[in-house]
């Protein structure tokens, strides 16, 4: 089973994938914990080019291609591997990410990021945690953190909020898929919601 975690930054997405790995390794399953940009060597250094530098640094249209360059990284060295082998993966971020911040941050470039996912990856995730909050404590948790990874971070709160809506909408979009988490919970309560709908998915017949 191939399972992400999307949201806005700061919503607690690294937290949540690193305590579903824990807990679904505790039940026996044999588990890859990984991360967009990067879960590649290759993809790690895409990762740099696009986090760290100036905001405008690359064009939208141009990030669009380093994501999915990346993400093909991933795909083929990381994550189709370790499904075929039977593991679980859990992803913190993916295609999601890019429909969202590529495809919306400036001007509606959602069409083209759909366009190259197509092309290029063809592959949704079986199961995607939305988890959601508020802007100003997701953006006041990210900047809690140290780091030289700053580029979207800096477009700031009323970029947060789009992002919150649009990921919100996305959830509507790919029903099947994707459950929006209540974020502003203990990390405890959290951890406990989307460990309990991943253990129901895993016991459905169809991921025999
Ligand atoms: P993301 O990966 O979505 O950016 P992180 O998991 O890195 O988010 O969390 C951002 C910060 O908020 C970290 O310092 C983390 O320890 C803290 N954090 C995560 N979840 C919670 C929570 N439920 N309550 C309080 N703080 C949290
Ligand atoms: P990440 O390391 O997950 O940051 P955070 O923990 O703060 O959520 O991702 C770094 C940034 O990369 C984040 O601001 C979102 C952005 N991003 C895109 O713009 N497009 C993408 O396709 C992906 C995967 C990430």
């Amino acid at each position: 089973m191939f399972i992400t975690f999307e949201g806005i930054d700061g919503s607690g997405k690294s937290t949540q994938a690193r305590l579903l790995a824990e807990a679904l390794r505790h039940d026996g399953h044999d588990v890859v914990l990984t991360r967009e940009p990067g879960g590649s060597p290759g993809a790690e250094e895409i990762r740099r080019l696009v986090l760290e530098g100036d905001p405008d640094r690359w064009s939208a249209e141009t990030e669009i291609l380093l994501f999915t360059a990346a993400r093909r990284d991933h795909l083929e060295r990381t994550i189709q591997p370790a499904l075929e082998t039977g593991r679980v993966v859990i992803s913190d971020r993916f295609a999601d990410s890019t429909r969202m911040y590529q495809g919306m941050s400036r001007g509606d470039l959602r069409a083209t990021v759909d366009q190259l996912h197509k092309l290029m990856i063809g592959r949704e995730p079986d199961l995607t945690f939305i988890i959601d909050m508020d802007p100003e404590m997701g953006l006041a948790r990210a900047k809690g953190r140290q780091g030289h990874e700053e580029r979207f971070e800096d477009m700031g709160l009323e970029m947060q909020r789009r992002m919150r809506a649009g990921f919100l909408a996305l959830a509507g979009e790919f029903r099947m898929r994707c459950h929006v988490i209540d974020g502003a919970r203990s990390t405890d309560a959290v951890a406990a919601n989307v460990l309990s709908m991943t253990r129901a998915a895993l016991a459905r017949p169809d991921y025999d």
